[in-house]
């Protein structure tokens, strides 16, 4: 009996490999580089197609400009990013374009990411009708009608214009935006942080729902940990522009391995009263991006770190299935070493 070819494993709709953003620091108009900002300093992951993975970390570790690259917005120092296993880091604008339909983009304040001069029909026709996908007003209304049924707006909203509406309506519009051109991955970046938390916790289950309803990827950029356990499936954890844990959200929540993530995990209010959570509080700033920190990036605020996390940088490794961490103690030969300290 001839055994059945194994199955290819499905590929991931975006990987992105080691990509690096450094931005140049100029000290005058005219003088010449005297520096850089390493933003995003080698960063890797993948996102499956109908999967949500979030990017969190605090503010200015890189979050923002990881999204930004992806999308290129603007373009990488060095990596790659494959879209459908296709490189879409190197295309020529020319050949990026018809790509840039299924990507799109949902931001934080979507009174400043809305024409404020165009009615919502307009906003919504706009990406529709630039990649030719309405052959006739018919089909245009018919797809117009259909994006305000997805994102749950009355049809006859279209013809207002973005001040006519709420915080959380204004936001459903950005997403029936970022849908029109029938996106493959929709990067939020802090989609939610402006509102409050009851229309949250709305346009969080609305993003889950056309999720299952249309298999659309989700890049959730946030640093509110408690909306990110609500919506994701996998969590990558950033510390001045790298991943430092990577793992899928009940392994990450439950059991984090990074003393980084162990720190921002104990911030989180849990719902339980009676569990008692031990705070950690990190000593010190985080450091400036544009000299960061020797060896682990994360040594000077760690309060496990020994000798070796000065000199030598971790890289990310299997701690546990699906779970990936940069941290020396996790490393077999340090292990007892780091367990007694
Ligand atoms: N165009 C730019 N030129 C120079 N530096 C920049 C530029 N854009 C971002 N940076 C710097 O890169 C670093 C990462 O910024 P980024 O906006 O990606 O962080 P973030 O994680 O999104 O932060 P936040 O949570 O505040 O949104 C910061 O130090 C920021 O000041
Ligand atoms: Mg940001």
């Amino acid at each position: 009996m001839t055994q059945a070819p194994a199955k290819p494993a499905a590929r991931p709709l975006l990987e992105v490999n080691d990509l690096k953003k450094h931005f140049p620091i100029r000290s005058g108009f005219l003088s010449g580089i005297s520096g850089y900002v390493y933003a995003v300093d080698g960063v890797s992951f993948s996102i499956n197609r109908g999967e949500t993975l979030s990017l969190v970390g605090e503010s200015g570790c890189g979050k923002s400009t990881v999204g930004r690259t992806v999308l290129r917005l603007i373009e990488p120092t060095a990596g790659q990013v494959l879209l459908d296993g296709e490189r879409i880091d190197d295309l020529p604008a020319r050949r990026l374009r018809p790509l840039r339909r299924r990507m799109q983009v949902v931001f934080q304040d979507p009174f400043s990411s809305l024409n404020p001069r165009l009615k919502v029909r307009d906003i919504l026709a706009e990406p529709i009708t630039n990649f030719g996908l309405a052959t006739s007003k018919g089909e245009l209304d018919d797809r117009l009608a259909d994006l305000m049924d997805k994102v749950r707006l009355p049809r006859d909203a279209m013809n207002r214009f973005p001040h006519e509406f709420s915080g959380g309506q204004r936001q459903r519009i950005g997403i029936a935006r970022a849908l029109a051109p029938g996106s493959d991955l929709i990067i939020c970046d802090e989609a939610v942080s402006a509102l409050d938390v009851s229309v949250k916790a709305q346009i969080v289950n609305l993003l889950s729902d056309l999720q299952d309803e249309l298999g659309v990827s989700l890049l959730f950029i946030s640093h509110d940990l408690a909306i990110v356990e609500h919506i994701t499936h996998r969590v990558a954890v950033m510390y001045l522009g790298k991943i430092v844990e990577i793992a899928d959200k009940k392994t990450l929540f439950a059991a984090p391995k990074h003393p980084y993530t162990e720190a921002l995990l104990s911030a989180v209010p849990v719902p339980d009263p009676t569990t008692k959570r031990n705070r950690i509080i990190l000593k010190g700033d985080v450091p400036s991006p544009i000299r960061p920190p020797s060896g682990c990036r994360f040594h000077t605020r760690c309060p496990h770190a020994f000798d070796r996390c000065k000199v030598e940088e971790p890289t990310l490794k299997v701690v546990a299935p699906g779970q990936f961490a940069a941290c020396h103690l996790h490393d077999p030969a340090v292990q007892p070493v780091a367990r007694a300290a």
